[in-house]
Formats: structure tokens, sequence, C-alpha cells
């Protein structure tokens, strides 16, 4: 499925305390390709000619327009409410404490957009917060390694989730989840591989000068070893 050049929107889910890198990684590098950025005298026509426009829209898992504050860097203000956020065609979700109960607001916010999502991108443990919704019963998905491991510990993994341990990434249907931080980012590559002109992803990859890590070989799978994940 080629985008290009049509308009892909993205909403991205601010929650309190979230991993920073885990979406300044995927946003940067997805937003590499887009029609924005490709205006940049140095790119070839043909090239910007294939690059999608994307709409980035950044909601608050709160459901208000209160700066939301990430684990480093500047409190980010939200750009929609659940209510005002205008049709999406992904949700991107970063790491956050996951022991946090998401709100009922959140959770139906999520199941009324999810039906007519084409993909939802997880990255660190928000796979373990997005799993409270029940979307990813019975669902293939990568997390944070450690967190995965003492959540084992602790009795507190949802086994109803098919966690994988030996993966960067995991893409299962709509699914799209990345294991640990900056594996957010081999996600954001795999995306952009599957979805993007192959020329304008290449582009991309001289701009960034980012070699992305295939899902395999995962050198920190190890962490999981002895650990019981079904
Ligand atoms: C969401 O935003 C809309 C438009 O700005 C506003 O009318 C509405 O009251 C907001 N909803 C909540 C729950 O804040
Ligand atoms: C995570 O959330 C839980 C439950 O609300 C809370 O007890 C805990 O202190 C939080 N952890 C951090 C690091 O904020
Ligand atoms: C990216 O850089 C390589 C040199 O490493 C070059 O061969 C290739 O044409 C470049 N790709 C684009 C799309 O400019």
């Amino acid at each position: 499925m080629l985008f290009s050049p049509q308009s892909i929107t993205f909403a991205v889910l601010l929650i309190p305390g979230y991993q920073w890198l885990d979406i300044v990684g995927p946003i940067a590098y997805i937003n590499t390709h887009s029609h924005a950025v490709m205006q940049m005298p140095v790119v070839p026509e043909s090239i910007r000619a294939k690059a999608p426009v994307i709409n980035w829209h950044y909601i608050s898992s709160e459901g208000n327009l209160n700066p939301v504050s990430a684990s480093a860097g500047p409190p980010h203000i939200p750009t929609a409410n659940f209510t005002s956020c205008p049709p999406i065609d992904y949700l991107l979700v970063p790491g956050a404490n996951s022991s946090r109960q998401i709100s009922d607001e959140l959770s139906s916010f999520i199941h009324d957009r999810f039906p007519t999502l084409k993909g939802v991108l997880t990255v660190c443990t928000g796979s373990v917060v997005f799993a409270q919704t029940g979307l990813l019963d019975g669902v293939h998905v990568a997390s944070n390694k450690v967190a995965l491991k003492y959540m084992a510990e602790m009795g507190r993994l949802d086994r109803k989730v098919k966690w994988v341990g030996d993966k960067r990434f995991v893409r299962d249907g709509k699914i799209w989840s990345a294991a640990g931080i900056t594996s957010g980012l081999d996600l954001a590559a795999e995306f952009a591989r599957v979805h993007f002109d192959p020329e304008l992803v290449d582009l991309a990859r001289n701009l960034t000068e980012y070699d992305s890590n295939p899902a395999q070989p995962d050198p920190f799978a190890p962490i999981l070893d002895g650990v019981v994940l079904d």
C-alpha cells in the first residue's frame, strides 16, 4: 500500500511522563518523508512528487489541552482533544507508566476510532498502556523487555496479549509495535519501507544518515531468557 502522493494523518497520544524519545524518533523519521520536508532545494522534483502530505495531531491522554510533560524536554501542548481530533489514519502511542489505569474517556476515544484507523503504532511500554483497551488480546506485540520481565515476575503481565520477546518490532494486522525505546525508530523505518516510494525512502535514509535495524536478530532478546511470556 503506497501512499504517495496522498495524505496521511497521524495522532500522537501524549501521556503524562511518557518517554520523550519514543515519539521523537518515529515522528521525525516518518515526517522526513513528507511533502513539507521534501521541499528542500536539494530534493529532485521526481522524488518530491512522490512525497505524501503528512498531518500530525497531538492529543493528551487526559482529554484536555493542558501541557503534558514527558520524561525530558519541554512540556508539549496538545493540538486537539478527543472530540476536536479530526479523522486519523494512524495512532502513535509512546511508553509511559503502565501501572496507571487509562481513563474511561481515553478508552472510549480509542474504541471509537479503532475501526476506522489504518493502524496503531506503539513504542516501548506504549503497548502495555494500549493493552488496557483490550484491543491487543490475541495480538502478537513487542514491548520493552525489561518491563515485560518485571511484569512477568510481579504476576502483572496481561497474558491475553501474545507478547513477543525476541524482535525489535512486530506487525500483526493493524498493530505495529516496537520493543524498547530506540526500536521505535526501526519500527518507523519499517513503516516507511512498507508505505512509501522506495526512492523517497532511500533519500530519507541518506538525509537522516540512519541504517535501520531489522526485527531480528534482536541483540536484547537475552533480557527475557527464561521468562515465560505466554
Ligand atoms: C474539545 O474541543 C472543542 C473545540 O475546541 C471544545 O468545544 C470542547 O469543549 C472540548 N472538549 C473537552 C472535553 O474539553
Ligand atoms: C506509576 O503509577 C502508579 C499507579 O498510579 C503509581 O503508584 C506509581 O508511583 C507511578 N510510578 C511512577 C514512576 O510515576
Ligand atoms: C543515497 O546515497 C547513495 C550513496 O551512498 C546514493 O547512491 C543514492 O543515490 C542516494 N539516494 C538518493 C535517493 O539520493
